[in-house]
């Protein structure tokens, strides 16, 4: 008799449904750890440091400049068991989401953010990194520049999709877990924090099932479109992965077509997305025998 594991992971909503050779990698080191008997904590955490390491994605290394060309990141997770870990705002860090795990396992708090945040994780001995490529640094010069002598607003999608990666993942033991990290969207202010990092908007995990969402930030917060999913799946008739589909598609649809999202889920008899646009995503999921 064995167990049901998988795993699911997004690019970005908005992003190439192509742009995914990071999600391959990080659905391939998040498979062989769920095999070995991982929790699923720890592999949605290190999907999810592997798209944060590869500077196609808008998470860690590759993430988009604010408006006043720093880079500021936000990262979250939570399992089955209800247990949290949040760092929001953070600077100068190379895998954001490995700090929140930190502020999971070694504070009696939920989420770290700013100062904060940076001064934990340096105090945990996460070194300085500078996330800023010189490929977003450039780009987010031209469009600013640009911008500054015309009203055209189309050029931002110059800077190209702006979004978050996240993991979903179930383990051995029956322990789900959801993940998220972002550079945030484009032309932030400084300070400003999207659904990524917020419970119930960006992500979260009953015990039946996790939710990973991406796209508009503030318009996910207004929705709380991850736990509306976990509530509605919670409520189905038979938990199938028929009806997670249908919720997470039920939810993409409350959003207007200019207004990006996407989700993926995982219950325990399969992984499902959803989206409004172009998504990569990639999913493993094998069906235990009991
Ligand atoms: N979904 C990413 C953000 O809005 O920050």
């Amino acid at each position: 008799m064995s167990s049901s594991l998988g795993v699911i992971v997004h690019g970005g909503v908005g992003s190439p449904i192509d742009r995914d050779r990071g999600c391959k990698k990080a659905v391939a080191v998040a498979r062989e750890m769920l095999l070995s008997g991982s929790p699923a904590l720890e592999a949605v955490v290190e999907a999810v440091a592997v798209m944060e390491d590869d500077p196609e994605y808008n998470a860690g290394t590759g993430s988009r400049p604010r408006l006043d060309m720093t880079v500021e990141m936000d990262a979250g997770l939570m399992t089955s068991d209800g247990e949290l870990g949040i760092v929001a705002a953070i600077r100068r860090v190379k895998n954001p989401i490995r700090v929140a795990l930190e502020v999971m396992r070694r504070t009696p708090h939920i989420m770290l953010a700013g100062e904060g945040a940076l001064s934990f994780a340096r105090r945990c001995g996460f070194g300085d990194h500078d996330p800023l490529t010189d490929e977003r640094r450039q780009k987010a010069a031209e469009v600013l520049e640009k911008l500054r002598r015309s009203d055209d607003r189309s050029l931002l999608d110059l800077l190209g999709s702006s979004d978050t990666v996240g993991a979903v993942a179930l383990d051995s033991g029956g322990g789900l877990a959801a993940a998220n990290s972002t550079g945030g969207t484009v032309l932030m202010l400084p300070g400003r924090v999207g659904d990524s990092p917020i419970v119930g908007a960006g992500f979260y995990v009953t015990a039946s099932c996790a939710v990973a969402t991406t796209g508009v930030g503030e318009e996910i917060v207004r929705r709380m479109s991850a736990l509306r999913i976990c509530d509605a799946f919670e409520a189905s008739p038979a938990g199938t992965p028929e009806e997670l589909r249908a919720a997470c598609e039920r939810e993409a649809e409350r959003y207007p077509r200019e207004v990006s999202f996407g989700v993926i889920a995982m219950c325990r008899q399969g992984a499902v997305s959803a989206d409004n646009r172009t998504m990569p995503v990639v999913s493993w999921f094998e069906a235990g025998s009991g």
